[in-house]
């Protein structure tokens, strides 16, 4: 594999501006090839430690590598560079998915190495790497199998510790094609031993249970939070191919169980995130999901200019009520460049915005105390994606299918807000993050947009207790 040729690549790439209306300018996103994944999600030396899964020899599921990009504040990032290559007999058919840990000076990284056999036949190995200096150094494999009982279907580790003692949860499928964690217990970081399947009451969600992570939430609950595949589409539920989301509850970890947990509930009910992972910074859960979705390849158009898919940008998560809340990371504040708009209460009847750019933050807060039905809608020319919510029945829907390209379909989640609606957007080129009442939902979307104009429209009569937007500063990449 040519890697010189991909850095010359990666150089010449960010030495011209891409003019391309599909660019995003402030989520990560590559200059060429597949991204999906984030994974290894750190702090480490005074930096954020961004890295993913990523093909850069194509647009397609293969040679996955892990790409690594660096910040101190989602600003200015360092030009994306190739950390794990498949390469090795443990991992050669792609470093997959896992997370990272600091242990003293040393950034360790844990990642499943997958290989495909002469028959073809699967095998999942739980690899480490460690990082010191600004070097990497693969250190071969820590776990060679899945136990008895477990298909090959085993992998994207991560790390937690507690009382001293690491753990490391992996997905897993069971002989019977059950999704599953299984935990793995260390006292040195080094030598793993299998402490046993992490028991919840759920038996039946799906197939596959992808990058499980362990999230302290507070003094006495974790949250257990992984990418399901398999689920039967609900009304309000489950309506993308693969989904995320969590259970919270008690963690014993003397027989791995998760207790008195909540139900399953997806963290993001938009069409385009899966594989979640998070880290703890300066006392903040923080996360970072993939904008994409497997299988659904067909549906992501930048492909035909050579790239595809990119990372949501840090959401903080907190726990409230037995749910995570998601709210934007406070630096991002950084990325504003200029507010252009700033109201307060103000009645509006059809009111329509006109914004020259497509790269916004947006706050919205309007008055239900009046109002039923809001319609929200963003305008390209003539092609919308809309936002519908009913108050009397408590439900909010994501329509896409007025865009000509890209997937279409809506999406239904049931969501209360009595006094007031209130969504915060981030709108880039060809994606869209949208927080709702407070971070207790969130939709976040890929669109292609024929035209480069932008209108926001609020259909209805309404009170606008506030608006501000703000136009967005572009990321940089090694500048
Ligand atoms: C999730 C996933 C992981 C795997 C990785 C491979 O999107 O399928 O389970 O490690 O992607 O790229």
């Amino acid at each position: 594999m040519d890697y010189k040729k991909i850095y010359q690549n990666i150089e010449e790439y960010y030495s011209y501006e891409d003019k391309n209306i599909w660019r995003n300018k402030f989520h990560i996103e590559m200059p060429f090839g597949l991204v999906n994944d984030p994974n290894g999600l750190s702090y480490y030396n005074g930096e954020y430690y961004i890295f993913y899964q990523w093909n850069p020899f194509g647009c397609e599921h293969k040679t996955k590598h892990w790409g690594l990009v660096k910040t101190k504040d989602f600003i200015n990032f360092t030009k994306p560079e190739i950390i794990l290559k498949p390469e090795e007999w443990f991992d050669k058919n792609g470093c997959y998915s896992g997370g990272a840990y600091v242990k003293d000076d040393t950034l360790k990284l844990f990642y499943t190495g997958n290989v495909k056999d002469s028959n073809n036949e699967r095998k999942s190995y739980q690899c480490m790497v460690d990082y010191k200096d600004g070097s990497f150094e693969k250190k071969g494999v820590l776990i060679d199998k899945q136990p008895e009982g477990y298909t090959a279907h085993f992998r994207d580790p991560m790390i937690f510790v507690e009382n001293e003692i690491y753990y490391m949860i992996v997905g897993v499928q069971t002989e019977d094609l059950k999704g599953r964690a299984l935990i793995y217990k260390s006292d040195d970081i080094n030598k793993w031993s299998f402490a046993g399947e992490l028991k919840t009451d759920v038996d039946n969600l799906g197939y596959m249970w992808e990058c499980p992570n362990i999230i302290k939430v507070n003094e006495d609950k974790f949250a257990f939070m992984f990418s399901p595949q398999g689920l039967k589409e609900e009304e309000f539920k489950y309506q993308n191919i693969y989904q995320s989301g969590y259970l919270i509850g008690e963690l014993n970890f003397d027989d791995v169980s998760l207790n008195n947990h909540t139900e399953f509930k997806e963290i993001d009910m938009g069409f385009d995130f899966y594989a979640p992972q998070v880290f703890n910074h300066d006392g903040k859960n923080i996360m970072i999901g993939w904008i994409g979705m497997p299988d659904k390849d067909d549906e992501y158009l930048s492909s035909e200019y050579g790239w595809m898919f990119g990372l949501t940008m840090p959401r903080v998560l907190e726990y409230k009520d037995n749910v995570l809340y998601q709210r934007p990371l406070e630096l991002l504040e950084e990325l504003r460049e200029s507010k252009i708009m700033d109201l307060k209460n103000q009645y509006v009847d059809d009111y329509s915005i006109n914004i020259n750019s497509r790269t916004i933050e947006c706050n919205l807060d309007l008055d239900m105390n009046n109002s039923n039905n809001i319609e929200l809608k963003f305008k390209f020319k003539d092609e919308y994606i809309s936002i519908l919510y009913n108050k009397e029945d408590e439900i909010c829907t994501l329509d896409r299918n007025n865009m000509e390209f890209g997937g279409k379909g809506i999406r239904k989640f049931k969501l209360k807000a009595n006094k007031s609606l209130k969504l915060h957007m981030f709108i880039d080129n060809s994606f869209m993050e949208i927080y709702y009442q407070d971070g207790l939902e969130t939709t976040t979307l890929v669109y292609f947009p024929k035209s480069d104009s932008f209108e926001i429209e609020i259909k209805n009569s309404v009170k606008i207790n506030e608006l501000q937007i703000w136009n967005l500063r572009r990321i940089n990449y090694g500048k």
